[in-house]
């Protein structure tokens, strides 16, 4: 009988970040969660992952890079397991389970940022484990695995520009952009815990006003017909202000507020706040554009001429959005 094992290979998949471009707060369930209406876009920030079969029932995980916390509690390991149980016998060495699998991870992304680092691997490793074990799930019990790993999950198995909606797991893919605007990102090294901003926000009003609705239903309706780099950008002022739960993490981290506003004054730019932060944003034409910005930061900081809140340097970073569906391409 031959090993199952051995017609297996590792699988190498790459975990984008996402950012949210607008971020409307519709309502709260009765579940504690909150309904959205948001675009997501992917980043060419990302964190490398490689599944190698191995024998043994034991999965286990090795992080290089940023801080990502105890392996034992990170989502890879989770999103295994339950990728596996989704997967039960049916994959081709069964009817037993699917073997253990050595997971690598490579963190580029910082960790509880607002950019959905861990969700976008958990959804990296379910894709990359069903590649591993060569097994099957349609598209519906794929989806109902990566939403009961966390809200932000679904988005990543879209692989592109999407309207996300409901506590997440309604993703419409959109057109996308025409080109890949530049993005400057900055994460002061600071927690936001997004249940508290949730808790914030619900604290302050039960719900969005409506405004943030309107501009990210108009974004997501130019995205579905497609957009221009440049047009995305020229926009960069109404999507800096489109995201509901600002107030409530100000709330939450009050000395972002004060930096926001350096940033902007020091790069002459409308600087967003990506999901519930503490991430910070601003737009560019070009990725080369965002790294220019990048070094004014990193000037200023060194100068004395901008103080970020938190316990160590800021993380800073440019890259480029995504504008087009990843999915017919390789990692
Ligand atoms: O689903 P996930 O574990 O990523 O959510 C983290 C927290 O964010 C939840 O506990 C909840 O407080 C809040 N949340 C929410 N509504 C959403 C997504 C997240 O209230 N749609």
């Amino acid at each position: 009988m031959t090993d199952p094992l051995r017609r297996l290979s590792p699988v190498v998949r790459l975990a984008p970040a996402k950012l949210n471009l607008t971020l409307a707060v519709t309502a709260r369930r009765d579940d504690g969660y909150h309904t959205l209406h948001s675009v997501f876009v992917p980043l060419t920030l990302a964190d490398r992952l490689s599944l190698a079969p191995v024998g043994g029932h034991r999965d286990t995980l090795h992080v290089t890079g940023l801080d990502a916390g105890p392996p034992a509690d990170n989502l890879v390991l989770r999103a295994l397991a339950a990728a596996r149980a989704a997967v039960g016998g049916s994959w081709p060495g069964g009817p037993g389970p699917a073997p253990a699998l050595a997971a690598r991870l490579d963190k580029r992304i910082p960790v509880a940022a607002g950019l959905a680092g861990g969700s976008s691997d958990a959804a990296a490793t379910v894709d990359g484990a069903l590649e591993a074990w060569g097994a099957e799930l349609d598209a519906d019990a794929r989806l109902a695995v990566a939403a009961r790993l966390g809200s932000d999950v679904p988005f990543f198995l879209a692989g592109g520009p999407a309207l996300v909606e409901g506590r997440g797991e309604q993703v419409s893919p959109l057109r996308g952009l025409g080109g890949s605007p530049g993005i400057l990102l900055v994460t002061p090294v600071i927690a936001v815990p997004t249940p508290d901003v949730f808790a914030a926000f619900d604290a302050i009003r039960s719900h969005g006003d409506g405004a943030v609705r309107m501009s990210s239903a108009h974004l997501a309706e130019e995205l579905r017909s497609g957009l221009s780099a440049a047009n995305l950008v020229a926009r960069a002022g109404v999507l800096a202000s489109a995201n509901d739960l600002l107030p409530a993490t100000a709330l939450v981290v009050p000395a972002l507020v004060p930096f926001k506003r350096a940033l902007s004054r020091l790069l002459q730019r409308p600087i967003g706040l990506s999901g519930s932060g503490p991430t910070l944003w601003a737009l560019y034409p070009s990725e080369a554009d965002a790294a220019i910005g990048a070094d004014i930061v990193r000037a200023a900081m060194q100068g004395g001429g901008l103080t970020a809140p938190g316990s160590s340097e800021p993380f800073i970073c440019a890259a480029a959005i995504v504008g087009h569906s990843q999915q017919e391409s390789e990692p």
